[in-house]
């Protein structure tokens, strides 16, 4: 049985299993994580069986300073410059991996570079003491939503791991933002809560959108974050029995037969529908309904993110092809 440890209390037992190999689910600012020693070639094989991920999927690496990072990946100016301005918080960096920094093959899937990222929070703490980067994917199935709770990694991992830190509720709601520096390029490979303009205001520089090709990053399989039911995007109408998840003031005609209905924010704030975007996908799964339907979500600043995950939502499930 999996144990559910508030995060006052939880270090030690946390630390304890990372020493011995093991995987332990921890809350970060986005979402919760599973994480092992990044450096344990059988921790990190654990994170991969626990969540059923192919292989060829990289994981990121987290560490609690920048020294841990420069050790780790080799920072060109600007990608310096982004951590500068956004860790610790909801950023991803993709740096060419230095070979002698010890991180387990496993982890980057055999490829030249590493993803970093600088979580805020109980993460950082326990990576701070660990003294070592761990690995750490969302803390779900592999392909379903991202928890961000403690009770949804338990239903989704509980029967796969041992502990789950409870941090609470998650304030961003969406994994981090993923960047990879190319020349005086800045490719964007997965929208999140660092937005384009954030970036571009940082830096001087609009990211390009989406990968040079194939599976080049982010849970890149088209269909990702499915729940059980179909979704169906930008919805004008529900009908009798279908679910309905709204944005601001409620539109969706029919919208009283809903068997279900969640509002991702009623004043219309895309940060407050970021942080309920998943906890509501979930709600309204468990509904029983086999279709949820979705409002339109304005697709500016976080509202990319949210979109990008939502198009995920609701692509066919047996997609295996990379996405646009
Ligand atoms: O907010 C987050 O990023 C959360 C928390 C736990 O930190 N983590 C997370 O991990 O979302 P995961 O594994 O679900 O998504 C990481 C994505 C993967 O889809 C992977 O394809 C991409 O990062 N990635 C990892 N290493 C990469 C690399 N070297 N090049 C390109 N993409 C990479
Ligand atoms: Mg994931």
């Amino acid at each position: 049985m999996v144990e559910i440890v508030g995060a006052d209390e939880a270090m030690e037992q946390a630390l304890a299993l990372l020493e011995a190999g093991e995987v332990v689910a921890i809350p970060t600012e986005t979402v919760y994580g599973l994480a092992g020693a990044a450096t344990n070639g059988a921790a990190v094989a654990r994170i991969f069986e626990a969540k059923g991920r192919p292989r060829f999927n990289p994981l990121i690496a987290h560490v609690s300073d920048l020294a841990m990072a420069e050790r780790i990946g080799v920072f060109d100016p600007l990608s310096r410059k982004l951590a500068e301005k956004f860790w610790p918080g909801p950023l991803t960096m993709v740096l060419p991996l230095r070979p002698e920094a010890g991180i387990h093959p496993l982890v980057a899937a055999g490829l030249e570079t590493i993803a970093l990222r600088m979580p805020r929070g109980f993460g950082a703490k326990l990576i701070a003491r660990f003294d070592r980067p761990l690995a750490a994917p969302s803390a779900n199935a592999s392909g379903r939503i991202s928890p961000t709770s403690a009770a949804a990694v338990a239903a989704s991992l509980g029967d796969r791991i041992k502990l789950v830190v409870d941090g609470g509720a998650t304030t961003v709601g969406l994994e981090s933002t993923i960047l990879k520096v190319e020349g005086q390029a800045v490719r964007l490979l997965r929208p999140g809560a660092v937005t384009a303009d954030d970036v571009e205001a940082a830096i001087g520089i609009r990211p390009i959108r989406g990968g040079a090709g194939g599976i080049q990053a982010p849970g890149m399989m088209a269909s990702h974050y499915a729940p059980g039911a179909a979704v169906r995007l930008n919805a004008g109408s529900v009908e009798k029995g279908e679910a309905l998840l709204a944005f601001g003031p409620v539109r969706a005609q029919g919208w009283r037969d809903a068997a279900a209905i969640r509002n991702l924010s009623e004043a219309g704030d895309l940060r407050e529908a970021a942080s309920n975007l998943f906890a509501y996908l979930r709600e309204l799964d468990a509904s029983g309904a086999g279709t949820i339907v979705v409002e339109p979500v304005p697709p500016e600043g976080l509202g990319e993110a949210i979109n990008d995950r939502l198009g995920r939502a609701a692509a066919p499930r047996d997609a295996l092809s990379a996405a646009p």
